[in-house]
């Protein structure tokens, strides 16, 4: 039996008159990669937010593992084994690769603790920040000051540092956008190591991307679900087709 281990009931999200989210029921299976596709402006990014908890629903509830968190805050949920990467990067520039990992490790640790000692000299914290860093293959660039990575470093970095909180769910937005395809391929390979142990949703333009690694797809249209599938569902689908799929560019510009 799959366990679902997050799952929306309802969820919306207005803004203004717009429903950038509009009514979503979804259920998210452990260990399971479930790409979230759909043309710009579709309400991605905005179910991502409502489930890391950076933006409040208007309406609907989040369950994890059963738990209704639809109005815990974002740290609480990072607690409970959310990780989460942003579709423009958000890395510390002038901090080199390993101290950026290391404030994605400090992001766990319960407060008290940093009252109490300097987190650097803190062992658990230092072990954490270097396991994630070798996970997300940057280990040689421990020291490299993070405004000097490439393109593709910088996103390989953002995932180190959601790593660095041990996540158990990644929540993945856009981790491949603009990058070339030698770089792409670097991090479809990172994604694919990580859902061996991890439960990951990803949003993601590049169709040969997520057609390669996800078990599950949504796409969303209009702030709703129009289909969720297997790949193969959702290839075959010919409503999917002519919402999405089927447009020349495949309905997308490639966000920067
Ligand atoms: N903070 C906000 N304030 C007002 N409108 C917003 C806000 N965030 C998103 N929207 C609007 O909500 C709709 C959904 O946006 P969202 O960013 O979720 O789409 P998306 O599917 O992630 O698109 P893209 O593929 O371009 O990243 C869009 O019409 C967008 O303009
Ligand atoms: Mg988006």
């Amino acid at each position: 039996m799959p366990e679902t281990i997050l799952e929306t009931r309802d969820l919306a999200r207005s803004f203004g008159g717009l429903r950038a989210v509009a009514g979503v029921s979804l259920a998210f299976e452990k260990g399971v990669v479930h790409a979230v596709l759909g043309p710009n402006g579709a309400g991605k990014t905005t179910l991502i937010n409502l489930l890391s908890g950076d933006l409040p629903p208007s309406a609907g509830t989040i369950l994890f593992q059963g738990r209704d968190i639809t109005r815990l805050p974002v740290h609480e949920r990072v607690a409970l084994g959310f990780g989460r990467s942003y579709q423009k990067t958000n890395i510390f520039p002038e901090l080199s690769c390993l101290d950026n990992c290391w404030l994605g490790a400090q992001a766990r640790l319960p407060g008290w603790l940093h009252l109490l000692r300097p987190a650097r000299r803190y062992a658990p914290v230092r072990d954490r920040a270097e396991r994630a860093l070798a996970l997300c293959g940057l280990d040689h660039r421990a020291d490299a000051v993070a405004g000097t990575l490439s393109h593709g470093e910088m996103r390989q970095l953002e995932i180190g540092m959601m790593l660095a909180t041990e996540p158990e769910l990644l929540l993945l937005d856009e981790p491949l956008a603009g990058m070339g395809v030698e770089e792409s391929w670097r991090v479809i390979d990172l994604l694919k190591r990580l859902r061996a142990e991890h439960t990951l949703i990803l949003i993601e333009h590049d169709m040969d991307a997520v057609f390669s690694i996800a078990g599950r797809i949504t796409v969303m249209v209009n702030g709703a679900e129009l289909e969720t599938g297997s790949p193969d569902r959702i290839r075959a689908s010919a409503a999917v087709r002519d919402a999405y799929l089927g447009h020349e560019d495949g309905g997308e510009e490639h966000a920067a």
